[in-house]
């Protein structure tokens, strides 16, 4: 029964990354040669789901909020701050590999996949238990190397600069290395935060699972600055329910969502709680957001490597202390990955299946598509190319003349197009009124085009 879900999971998966590709939402890299390291492009609808929710998490974290500001910071940064942070040291993640077939796999996933359990940290833990029989899935063996860490750090060179240097593993360094001049140039007050959105590189012994797990990704960072003496408790929840808040805005159901608390024992020695909010996707429960109190770990790390005071004076306090740290963090392409699938959806209509894509109206990567009835009445193309551009400066448009009406609606529909406008002959011989469709109804109602920008602007 087990297995039967999971082939199940797995083909709803192959479905998913078959249709962002014919779609022109994520495509394979470099396919003509061959494809590069599991790495995906996003194509021109990928790029507008994740433009578009970019945007909606600079709104909700950001813009909304008076306690936060933004920055964006360089990928490579001095490599002191990685020693100082103590990524270029502990970095690792652990890797095995199948003497026979010679497949490389991480060695904690391998032994949680095999086992159940989880052992990360424990090579030796890791590699008693694989040479104790377990057998490799690709072809049966059970003849396994000693498992062993190896560094998730890209190294890279620069001619001004001895020495290698790093592209960085995550965006929060340099939030935390620019912590200084965001307080002496801005009026912030603790509490506030720092967000930051950027790509990150981590050399990932296996990349899998579409673009869950990839070397070259975007992550959306906060590091939130507290005074080291309030209760953390409820704004640590507080935080929880905000990035579960947004895990809903862009389309997760709330059932595909649940907690992972960290056990104490498994916490970094400067952690006070770590959770990680993970979705339903359909390989299993993975983690999308990270929530952890990092204490003052960071801070005093870089104080003591530069030898510079990152404390803080708190007027209200009346006193100096070094901020302690609430860390929300999350991937954007596992939220575009949720976002996908969380949308996609098969009904049958008229005995076709259409696929449609429910994607919430702010993140929909085009919001008004504009048809005219028919392609070859010039009289219909120009209205309707009026309209295009009328509503084109104000929302992603799509103008398309091709193939009846139908499909045109079905196309839409499968990239999640929330309404469609058409420009018939009832425009020019009567009343100047378009048809306007909805994407999750199919109703159709008509609409004055010299109403239709209060229309979208009530809808959007
Ligand atoms: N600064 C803390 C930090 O980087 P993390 O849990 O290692 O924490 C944060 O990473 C988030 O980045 C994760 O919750 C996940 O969404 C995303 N992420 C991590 N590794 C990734 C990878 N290889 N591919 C895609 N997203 C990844």
């Amino acid at each position: 029964m087990k297995k039967e879900k999971k082939s199940e999971n797995n083909e709803q998966m192959e479905k998913i990354v078959a249709f962002c590709k014919r779609k022109g939402f994520v495509f394979p890299t470099c396919e003509i040669y061959g494809g590069f390291a599991n790495a995906y492009s996003y194509g021109p609808y990928g790029a507008e789901l994740k433009n578009n929710i970019k945007k909606l998490w600079w709104k909700h974290f950001v813009q909304e909020r008076e306690d936060m500001v933004g920055m964006d910071g360089p990928i490579l940064l001095n490599p002191r701050l990685w020693e100082a942070s103590g990524h270029t040291e502990g970095f690792n993640d652990a890797m095995v590999d199948c003497k026979k077939c010679k497949k490389r796999y991480r060695a904690d996933h391998i032994v949680k996949e095999l086992t159940g359990e989880d052992m990360e940290g424990d090579l030796a833990g890791m590699t008693a238990a694989l040479q104790g029989g377990l057998k490799c899935p690709e072809c049966g063996a059970s003849d396994w190397t000693e498992a062993r860490n190896m560094s998730q750090m890209f190294k890279t060179e620069m001619n001004s600069f001895d020495g290698p240097v790093y592209l960085r593993p995550e965006t929060a360094g340099a939030i935390f290395v620019d912590y200084k001049n965001v307080i002496d140039s801005m009026r912030v007050k603790v509490p506030f935060g720092i967000a930051q959105i950027g790509k990150a590189f981590r050399n990932e012994i296996v990349a899998r699972n579409f673009i869950f797990r990839i070397r070259e990704f975007e992550q959306m960072e906060i590091e939130y600055f507290i005074n080291p003496e309030m209760a953390w408790e409820d704004l640590f929840e507080e935080w929880l329910q905000r990035q579960e808040a947004f895990a809903l805005a862009i389309g997760a159901k709330k059932e595909d969502l649940r907690r992972y608390e960290h056990p104490k024992a498994k916490l970094s020695h400067y952690s006070r709680r770590t959770v990680d909010l993970e979705y339903n996707f359909p390989f299993g429960f993975n983690e999308l957001f990270g929530l952890a109190h990092r204490g003052d770990f960071d801070l005093n790390a870089h104080s003591q490597a530069t030898g510079v005071k990152l404390d803080y004076f708190d007027a209200t306090a009346n006193r100096r202390y070094v901020p302690h740290v609430i860390e929300p963090t999350v991937g954007l392409d596992r939220l575009i990955l949720t976002a996908i699938c969380a949308a996609y959806n098969e009904e049958v209509v008229e005995d076709e299946t259409r696929v449609v894509m429910k994607f919430p109206y702010a993140i929909a990567p085009i919001k008004i598509a504009i048809f005219p009835l028919l392609k070859n009445k010039p009289e219909l193309v120009v209205k309707a190319k009026e309209v295009y551009d009328m509503l084109k400066s104000e929302y992603m448009c799509e103008f398309d003349d091709n193939g009846n009406i139908g499909k045109r609606y079905r196309r839409q529909d499968e990239i999640g197009t929330p309404f469609c406008v058409t420009v018939d002959f009832d425009t020019l011989e009567k009343d100047d009124t378009v048809t306007v469709r909805d994407r999750d109804t199919m109703e159709q109602s008509r609409i004055k085009i010299s109403d239709l920008k209060n229309f979208f602007s009530e809808k959007f």
